[in-house]
């Protein structure tokens, strides 16, 4: 029987916009543009995109067949490839929870940041003067103000779950995405009419970039950066691209898609390093990444170009808003979807909106830690040895995600289809209404071999490297 708490998207570009507005997000920002100067420029490049290539496009293809062909949430899609698979479809589900119990967090801190610089356009001191450094340590000290604005930030993402695929998420794409784009289009024009942008040139594009960020070229650190990178990236592994693949129409094209969302993300990933490394270098700041970059040295960088650097802060944070809020939907429907689905199984349904509102609780329990742990400033979770081992507790729950579920799932989907199910199964979902698959023989073999091989060593050297093996 058809399930009246589902939807679907209203057509191509609604799904494209869904699909880049999750792939494109924090990771884009505080990871791509630094790992790429500090792990060898454009040589990193090269490996970036044979990892896009050989398991982004492929397993984002993959997902979205599961997806369509079972009709399903993570759960249920792999439980209907057989009963011993429904594992993998809860690894699927488990991640994007956990992964919301950091993203709200740190999304809740740019709004900060935006309203603190619109605040400072209109002359108020909403920074109180500090340095960066000074204020992200005394705001992350303030747990209660923290959980406020990830409090602020889950609900306005949970009213947009909650108003359906059409009716909220794809709406809020089609508006956010293409203003994504303009911001940073915005940003990276005023960037290059900096003193000193240049830099920010030579440190994403060329071997310079290592000794600015004082690291050195190791192939295979480079292969492993960028494989986590790609996988965080471009959200796979996690059931997101099955869940929206259950939404797709019968008469879009999987594999189209699939080559178009990983080289949108790429895209946003080159212009966000564009919008950020210009800038820093025009300011005289050094590069880092993570929390740290967007954060500290961006604050830095915008409060030294004087009024104009209220604006561009402003406009910057709301950007950050922007990547941050569509990939964080897109987390919350994977749970919010399971549950749905599950429910109506069950013979219980439940209605999208007490879905969406018990999936916001459980990601704000998770939250609750995370605002506490002050990135590692506190003394609480820094106790417990898993954690203090691995860095912080954003950093743990990564560790768990990233560099164990996400390259386990994208792993285990591939071998079930490719070694059980046979070609078959997922090119017959994405011939449907005459499409053809662009690059048959490239999944073929993809599926089977290269990319389970490719993604057993993402696992093993993540996992190994998170815990400084
Ligand atoms: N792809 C997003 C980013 O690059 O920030 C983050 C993300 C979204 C990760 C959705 C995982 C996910 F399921």
């Amino acid at each position: 029987m058809e399930n009246k708490n589902r939807g679907s998207f209203s057509g191509s570009l609604g799904f494209i916009l869904t699909a880049v507005g999750s792939a494109v997000g924090l990771g884009n920002l505080w990871g791509f543009p630094y790992k790429m100067g500090a792990n060898g420029g454009f040589p990193f490049l090269i490996i970036y995109l044979v990892f896009v290539i050989f398991c982004g496009v492929v397993v984002m293809g993959l997902e979205m067949a599961i997806g369509r062909k079972t009709g399903k949430s993570p759960v249920l899609a792999m439980g209907e490839l057989g009963k011993q698979y429904k594992f993998v479809g809860w690894l699927s589900v488990l991640c994007p929870i956990i992964i919301s119990g950091f993203y709200s967090v740190l999304i809740g801190y740019s709004v900060r940041y935006a309203w603190g610089f619109l605040m400072e356009i209109f002359g108020s001191d909403s920074f109180g003067g500090m340095s960066g450094g000074d204020f992200f340590g005394a705001y992350t000290a303030e747990p209660m103000q923290v959980m406020l604005f990830t409090i602020i930030t889950l609900a306005a993402c949970g009213l947009i779950v909650a108003g359906g695929i059409a009716g909220g998420i794809e709406k809020f794409n089609k508006v956010g995405i293409p203003g994504l784009f303009v911001l940073l289009i915005v940003i990276i024009v005023y960037n290059f009419t900096l003193p000193g942008a240049s830099q920010g040139l030579t440190y994403m594009f060329t071997s310079k970039g290592m000794e600015m960020a004082g690291t050195e070229f190791d192939f295979f650190n480079a292969c492993r950066v960028a494989a986590g990178q790609m996988l965080f990236s471009c959200s796979l592994g996690m059931g997101i691209m099955i869940t929206y693949g259950s939404y797709m129409k019968p008469e879009e094209s999987i594999s189209r898609n699939a080559w178009i969302i990983p080289a949108a993300d790429t895209l946003a990933a080159i212009m966000a390093g564009l919008a950020i490394f210009p800038a820093v270098f025009a300011q005289g700041g050094t590069p880092n990444g993570g929390v740290g970059l967007l954060f500290i040295t961006m604050h830095d960088t915008f409060t030294s170009m004087g009024n104009i650097g209220n604006v561009i802060g402003f406009l910057f944070y709301v950007l950050v808003i922007f990547a941050g809020v569509s990939s964080l939907i897109s987390l919350m429907e994977v749970a919010s979807a399971h549950f749905i689905d599950s429910n109506e199984a069950k013979g219980k349904p439940v209605s999208r909106k007490n879905a969406v509102l018990v999936m916001t609780v459980i990601i704000f329990v998770l939250s609750i830690p995370v605002c506490l742990d002050m990135l590692g400033g506190s003394a609480i979770t820094t106790q417990i040895p898993l954690v203090s081992k691995i860095g912080c507790l954003v950093d743990t729950y990564d560790f768990f995600t990233e560099g164990i579920m996400m390259p386990l799932a994208a792993i285990l989907m591939c071998l079930i289809v490719g070694w059980k199910k046979g070609h078959s199964w997922y090119e017959e979902e994405m011939e449907k209404c005459g499409n053809k698959i662009i690059g048959k023989s490239f999944f073929r073999v993809s599926i089977k071999y290269i990319t389970p091989a490719m993604m057993t060593f993402v696992l093993i050297s993540l996992a190994l490297s998170y815990l400084g093996i």
